[in-house]
């Protein structure tokens, strides 16, 4: 579902703790009339309005099971607001690297998971990776990583978000993307030319 978005709808959440913080922006937990979203703040350059609206267009398009959903965006430049369907439960990056220490020293996961589990999310982000590949012109993501990757309130449904990298192949490709330690080998190898 599409929609527009007003300041004023989500100023309140900006002063609430953040839910989430990437490389460049923070994400908050809000509330509007249809329901619970996440809300996303970025600062771009005039140039990144640009890119921003291509990007905002491809997201709109891109709908599928497991992906998480584009809702809105507002530009009050240089502030950057996207609105997006809401993943309650953890990222892989927080379920893999979350820990607490119990009394006796023993690490204990506080998100702890079965293979079975595992087996399930990787099939989650393959089906939306392939869904993305499969798209003409093929999308790419080029971020891909556990930080990225999303889980439902349930943690039974695994969706992937940030889509600050992707592109369609063909369109002003470069390689000076994605995080060093998850790049494909291959991509090292262009971007070490
Ligand atoms: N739709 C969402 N629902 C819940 N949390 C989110 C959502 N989008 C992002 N987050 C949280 O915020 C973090 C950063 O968001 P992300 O889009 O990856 O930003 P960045 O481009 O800065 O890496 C994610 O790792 C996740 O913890
Ligand atoms: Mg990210």
């Amino acid at each position: 579902m599409h929609r527009e978005v007003s300041i004023e709808e989500i100023k309140p959440y900006l002063s609430t703790p953040c839910i989430g913080k990437g490389t460049f922006g923070k994400v908050y937990k809000g509330t509007l009339d249809d329901g619970d979203v996440a809300i996303k703040v970025n600062y771009i350059s005039k140039e990144g309005c640009l890119k921003v609206e291509e990007q905002v267009e491809l997201m709109q398009k891109v709908q599928h099971a497991h992906i998480v959903d584009y809702i809105a965006h507002l530009i009050l430049f240089p502030t950057y607001y996207l609105v997006l369907e809401l993943m309650e439960g953890p990222s892989l990056e927080q379920l893999i690297h979350s820990r607490n220490e119990s009394a006796n020293n023993e690490i204990i996961h506080t998100h702890a998971y079965t293979t079975d589990e595992a087996l399930q999310w990787l099939s989650h982000a393959a089906e939306g990776l392939a869904f993305l590949h499969g798209w003409m012109p093929s999308i790419i993501h080029r971020d891909v990583k556990p930080s990225n990757m999303l889980l439902d309130k349930n943690k039974k449904i695994l969706k992937i978000c940030d889509f600050g990298n992707m592109r369609q192949i063909g369109t002003n490709m470069t390689n000076e993307s994605g995080t060093f330690r998850y790049m494909a080998p291959e991509v090292r190898l262009i971007d070490n030319r």
